[in-house]
């Protein structure tokens, strides 16, 4: 018997497999990522029906701008073509889209798009999309960090003895975004690879075989049952 869904408010999904998935099928990996964004749609779509707030997804690392020039070039393409494709539906169905990450490195043109989706899709008041694009955790933290001694230099921070975690929260790009319950990752890896670092302090970590271009509603399901079956203790004892 299954036992009752527990239904975190933020999931968040390392996509990973996408290359290995074309491979198997004797393609170029960018087939892998093209269909890799059907399963962002079929997760999107699963997470807002499961009732979850916040889904975010890892597209694209820092450490992602080492590939080779024409697979990154045609990462960007596909983001910028599913953006644009994508607005409609996602205004249609309520969902809310951030794109997070160290923004200085994409294209004028792409942060434009970007910047578009986001204004209109604002409004929405469903599911919070966040794609994290040219992100790295320890990036994220280095540059909360700058701003916070910014702001200290500034007289704007608060006494620094007094400082606590949650007061360096605002300065991480995800500011107002509640951490992430469970972090999954697909394809067999087992890594961070310089994910939400600070913001997974306590997730569930949750590691699948399913390449990413397969992750669709039924696998999510089968995560938030996995999910529902952990006991987060936050370092405390029963
Ligand atoms: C990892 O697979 C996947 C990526 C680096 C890209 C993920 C991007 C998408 C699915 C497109 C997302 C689009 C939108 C609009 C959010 P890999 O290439 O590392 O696969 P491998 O480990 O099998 O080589």
């Amino acid at each position: 018997m299954e036992c009752k869904l527990k239904v975190p408010v933020h999931v968040s999904i390392i996509m990973d497999g996408n290359g290995r998935w074309a491979e198997q099928r004797g393609k170029e990996r960018f087939y892998g990522h093209s269909e890799g964004v059907e399963s962002v749609r079929a997760c999107t779509a699963a997470a807002e029906k499961e009732g979850v707030k916040y889904l975010s997804l890892f597209a694209f690392s820092e450490e992602n701008w080492n590939r080779p020039e024409n697979e990154v070039s045609s990462l960007m393409e596909l983001m910028l073509d599913s953006l644009q494709q994508e607005c409609r539906d996602l205004c249609k169905n309520g969902v809310r889209l951030l794109i997070l990450g160290n923004r200085s490195r994409l294209s004028d043109r792409l942060n434009s798009v970007i910047d578009n989706v986001v204004a209109k899709t604002s409004g929405n008041t469903g599911i919070t999309l966040i794609i994290f694009m040219s992100y790295s955790g320890k990036w994220d933290i280095l540059q909360a960090a700058k701003k916070f001694a910014e702001d200290y230099a500034g007289g704007l921070g608060s006494e620094l003895s007094q400082m606590e975690t949650g007061g360096f929260d605002k300065y991480l790009v995800t500011s107002g975004i509640p951490d992430p319950d469970l972090i999954i990752r697909t394809s067999g890896e087992e890594r961070m690879s310089n994910y939400l670092l600070w913001q997974g302090a306590y997730s569930e970590l949750l590691f699948v075989d399913t390449l990413w271009p397969d992750f669709r509603e039924a696998e999510f399901h089968k995560a938030l049952v996995e999910y529902s079956k952990r006991d987060r203790r936050y370092g405390n004892h029963k």
